[in-house]
């Protein structure tokens, strides 16, 4: 393996390189594995997750780090971009950034990757187990086979058809017409509200969140988190789509007003809720543990050792490109007015 120096002149081994300014800092749990190899093949540092630690990391070596490498759990905020005067990239595992302040680092110069399109397909099949699991209520029933139920209670209850449903995709981008594609061959009518109508989509594109879940059974969450999107299914929305409507979540928590969706839940204004991601992970809320119409997942979209594979790769492309090149593989797209990449 060639050693990256950022310096446009590969060397084989890291030390050769090894000047101020060149080093690799992990921000925040990556996969084990992935850790691994910035520990061995980077000889990235680590920051520690105590404030008092943090300090003592950041007087030492703050000046040392270009790339911080970190997933969209953790992200970098405005103060450890201050913190790291030479910080020259933010590269993260997935497709979602919303935990990195893109703003400040286009202010900063500071470019950011993620790994987009090698997760579609594993979210996108998340997103259809999910919905199918929540109206035809397998996990439930599952469990009404392992509680010895069936020979005492008799047959299960009749669920909800997946087929030919109407279902309304909340952000059209890569994972949301991955989940459109699928349902398309399930029969189901597809509409979607976006920020901006898509191009020479098939589907119907609706105006509003409310007004789209006024027209729909399900409603699929797969817009990116982040300010911009913080409660966009609110309690106007969950009431719209109604008593008999459902919600699947694989996007980010914060995208649904999550005290109004268990509210809804509890007192029944809501059939039922597939949720993959949570506002405060890895807290789930009470209420929600002991409802079957509910399925809940632990933030699994992307997690297949196939598709973990192929995000760590293009992890590890984005640094290597960026240490050898100054340029990124993925780069997300930055504010225009700031100037950033
Ligand atoms: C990962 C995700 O679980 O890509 C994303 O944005 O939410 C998931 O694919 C996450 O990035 C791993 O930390």
């Amino acid at each position: 393996m060639l050693f990256p120096c950022w310096t446009g002149i590969p060397s084989t081994a890291y030390g050769a390189c090894m000047t101020p300014a060149r080093r690799v800092l992990q921000v925040g749990p990556l996969k084990p594995s992935l850790t691994e190899t910035l520990r061995t093949s980077y000889a990235a540092l680590v920051l520690p997750d105590d404030d008092a630690g943090r300090t003592a990391f950041l007087a030492e070596h703050a000046d040392e780090i270009a790339v911080a490498v970190t997933s969209g759990r953790t992200g970098v905020n405005a103060g450890l971009m201050a913190s790291l005067p030479s910080l020259g990239a933010v590269v993260h595992f997935g497709v979602g950034y919303d935990t990195t302040d893109v703003d400040e680092a286009a202010r900063r110069g500071i470019a950011v990757s993620n790994t987009p399109d090698v997760l579609t397909d594993c979210v996108a099949d998340t997103a259809v187990g999910l919905m199918i699991d929540v109206l035809r209520r397998f996990s439930a029933a599952d469990r009404y086979v392992r509680d010895r139920r069936w020979p005492v209670d008799g047959d299960y209850p009749l669920t909800r058809q997946v087929s030919n449903t109407r279902v309304g995709i909340i952000g059209l981008g890569r994972i949301g017409s991955a989940i459109a594609h699928r349902l398309s061959s399930f029969g189901c009518s597809i509409s979607y509200h976006n920020r901006r109508e898509v191009a020479d989509s098939p589907h119907t594109y609706v105006a509003s969140p409310r007004e789209l879940a006024s027209q729909v059974d399900v409603l699929i969450v797969a817009a990116a988190g982040g300010a911009d999107t913080r409660h966009l299914i609110d309690r106007e929305v969950i009431d719209a789509l109604g008593a008999g409507g459902y919600v699947i979540n694989i996007a980010r928590g914060s995208v649904i007003d999550e005290a109004a969706l268990v509210d809804a839940l509890t007192t029944g204004r809501l059939a039922g809720a597939g949720l993959d991601v949570f506002a405060d992970e890895p807290h789930v809320p009470d209420e929600l543990l002991t409802m079957d119409n509910v399925v809940l997942l632990p933030h699994v979209g992307s997690g297949t050792v196939q598709t973990r594979a192929a995000m760590d790769d293009l992890t590890l492309r984005n640094l290597d490109q960026f240490l050898n090149t100054g340029q990124l593989v993925t780069p997300v797209p930055m504010p225009v007015s700031t100037g950033g990449q």
